[in-house]
């Protein structure tokens, strides 16, 4: 874990190197340090038993294998591509930016909260954390506040690399196509394969956000079983198998572009190539 880290935060500092041309100035490295040591550290949860990145782990494509991580019934999200998007958590539309998201696993009972001053006093009471978070905010004293954690985990979780990937097999540019054909690339479009909208797709019946969900990036899915908002899809067969039949509970809430279609399994396994090479 502590190596693909570093090399996140290497390869980051050789992005910067090369877009050194552009007008925004980069976080610090400092910054970007500090974020993924927080990620890493139990001490920010109320019972010092989850850090972030034992349920986003970074060898497991930053989600966790399980079908859903807690009693909210969730499926862990990958935290790729997290830089280029807008929208943040299956049900949350309301939420604006990463760095506002991020409050809500620390805040969240289930999670590792809720957040509160002597979860801080921890941190505080730490010398090389204290002079961490200095050198990370300077002007800001030695102080250790929950808006700076924010900060820099989100910060970190921006310099998460792609996965590297190699050229399109046959298969896979078959697939393409026919991912384009079927509609999938109606919601699943752009540098991230999502769209940033709340829709209803037939996954399940769970009302909360009126049953409208966000679409997911669809980055490094060969490693993020099992897929869906409640795990629901062991496999991306599966995934496809579901769409094929117009979703698990069809019905109408269930967005207009969802409708059942038939493929052959030639065509199934070449979609699910295209998939697993994202
Ligand atoms: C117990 C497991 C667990 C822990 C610990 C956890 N997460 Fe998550 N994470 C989840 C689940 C489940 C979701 C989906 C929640 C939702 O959609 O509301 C999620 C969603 C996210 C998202 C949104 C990703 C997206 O695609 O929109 C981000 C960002 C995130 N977590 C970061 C963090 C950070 C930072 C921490 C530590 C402060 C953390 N998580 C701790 C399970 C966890
Ligand atoms: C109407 C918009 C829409 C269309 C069309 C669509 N998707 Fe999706 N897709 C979504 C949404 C929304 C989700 C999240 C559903 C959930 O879990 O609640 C999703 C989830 C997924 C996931 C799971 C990702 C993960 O990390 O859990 C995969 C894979 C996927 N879609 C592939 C496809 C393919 C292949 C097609 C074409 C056959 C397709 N999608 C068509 C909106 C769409």
């Amino acid at each position: 874990m502590r190596r693909a880290i570093f090399l996140g935060v290497i390869s980051l500092a050789a992005a910067w190197l090369l877009s050194s041309a552009s007008a925004v100035p980069p976080p610090t490295l400092v910054r970007i340090a500090l974020g993924w040591r927080l990620l890493a550290d139990r001490r920010l949860s109320v019972q010092n038993n989850f850090s972030c990145l034992d349920c986003h782990q970074p060898d497991r494509g930053y989600a966790d294998g399980k079908a859903v991580a807690t009693a909210d019934g969730l499926n862990t999200p990958t935290l790729y591509g997290l830089a280029e998007r807008t929208t943040f958590g299956w049900f949350t539309p309301e939420v604006r930016s990463l760095e506002e998201f991020v409050l809500r696993p620390l805040n969240n009972p289930r999670e590792m909260g809720p957040i509160t001053d002597s979860t801080l006093d921890r941190l505080r009471a730490d010398p090389a954390l204290r002079a961490a978070y200095a050198a990370a905010f300077p002007g800001a004293g030695e102080q250790i506040t929950w808006e700076q954690t924010a900060q820099a985990m989100a910060t970190a979780i921006r310099t998460i690399p792609r996965p590297r990937t190699s050229d399109l097999s046959a298969a896979a540019l078959r697939g393409q196509a026919l991912f384009t054909e079927l509609g999938c690339s109606a919601c699943h479009r752009g540098p991230t394969l999502s769209s940033e909208a709340y829709l209803n797709t037939g996954v399940s019946r769970d009302s909360r956000n009126s049953g409208r969900s966000r679409v997911p990036s669809l980055i490094g899915l060969a490693q993020t079983a099992p897929y869906f908002r409640d795990g629901s899809a062991a496999t991306l067969v599966d995934v496809v198998r579901i769409y094929q039949r117009g979703g698990s509970v069809p019905g109408p809430g269930v967005n207009a572009a969802i409708s059942p279609f038939v493929i052959t399994d030639g065509e199934r396994a070449d979609l699910v190539a295209f998939l697993s090479s994202l």
